[in-house]
């Protein structure tokens, strides 16, 4: 019910990226604004159950909208799967007084969340936080677009050193099951192929259109492989199959891995952050719960946790069309 929201808890969640430390700020100092408490959570679900968590006010965030990372620290918490964890973290919650929560993380805290309210009727608020892309009911998640700009650099980085050495770069981005990363930073990289879980090129038709290239002038070659993808049983079992079919290239991988998390979230992160925060507390303080955040269209919306959960988020075909034509 409106108006019955004093004290609510913020908390980050499975894997960090660029932008939390902005939503945290956001939900702080948005409790701030309508004279609400808020409680910041270490290690997510696990200080909840831990009982770590803290009261922050407007000034306890400042200076960090342009840090990467999260300043509540984040785990995947095993602790929160059982139904003790989470009657110890909803104990915690009611001694307390802490009367809402908001979640920043993605699809396996949402679950957290949704159980907990289910079970509790604890009333909880998602604010979509991975790098992947790959929750439903909002065009970009936090950090999505500071990860694209990381891997654009890094991929113009191997360009300068594959085109010296006349290389086949395979380059492996993570998004795990879902190619988001990989397709937007494999057409702004300039990549040959870009291969994705959700489209299956095959190996024979993969070496055929790198022949193509070599044909066609190219004498060093870019191919950015989601790590979801199947396509070769892992990137160096790729690297040795290209190997053995193809002549002339000198083949050699690179792993981007956990750096793709990290850095100073970009500007796009950090207006979508405050905007996610003001939305997910004010949606609180109006009496809403089990829903998450999210962009369409231009405008923060709604989803329900369940849907957000569950519903799959679609590979942009049009992309897949222009990575086609780009590497004619
Ligand atoms: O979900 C974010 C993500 O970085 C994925 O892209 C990747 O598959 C996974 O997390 C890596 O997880 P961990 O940090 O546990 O190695």
């Amino acid at each position: 019910m409106p108006g019955t929201i004093k004290k609510l808890a913020v908390l980050t969640s499975g894997g960090d990226s660029p932008g939390m430390n902005a939503a945290i700020r956001s939900v702080v100092r948005s409790c701030a604004y309508h004279g609400v408490e808020c409680f910041g959570v270490y290690r997510g679900y696990e200080g909840l159950i831990e009982g770590d968590f803290e009261r922050l006010d407007a000034r306890s965030v400042k200076g960090i909208i342009n840090k990467g990372g999260t300043m509540l620290k984040s785990a995947r918490s095993q602790g929160f799967r059982t139904k003790e964890g989470r009657q110890q973290a909803y104990q915690n919650l009611l001694d307390a007084k802490i009367d809402g929560l908001v979640v920043i993380g993605g699809d396996g805290s949402f679950t957290g969340a949704l159980i907990f309210n289910q079970e509790f009727g604890f009333p909880v608020m998602g604010i979509p936080g991975t790098i992947d892309n790959d929750i439903f009911g909002t065009t970009h998640t936090l950090g999505f677009d500071t990860a694209l700009n990381t891997v654009v650099d890094a991929i113009d980085k191997i360009r300068d050193t594959a085109s010296s050495h006349n290389r086949l770069f395979f380059v492996e981005v993570m998004g795990r099951d879902v190619g988001h990363i990989a397709l937007n930073a494999g057409i702004a990289g300039g990549a040959e192929e870009i291969l994705i879980p959700e489209e299956d090129l095959g190996l024979d038709r993969l070496v055929e259109s790198l022949n193509k290239s070599r044909k066609s002038g190219k004498s060093s070659s870019i191919v950015i492989v989601a790590e979801g993808d199947k396509i070769g049983k892992n990137i160096f079992q790729l690297k040795d199959y290209v190997d053995e079919n193809m002549e002339g290239y000198d083949v050699r991988v690179s792993v981007l891995g956990h750096m793709q998390r990290g850095g100073s979230p970009s500007c796009f992160d950090r207006v979508l952050a405050s905007r996610m925060g003001v939305k997910a507390v004010e949606s609180l303080l109006n009496g809403e719960t089990n829903y998450m955040v999210g962009l369409l269209n231009s405008k923060m919306e709604l989803t329900p946790l369940e849907q957000a959960i569950k519903g799959k988020t679609k590979i942009n075909l049009e992309l897949l069309r222009v990575s086609d034509i780009m590497s004619t």
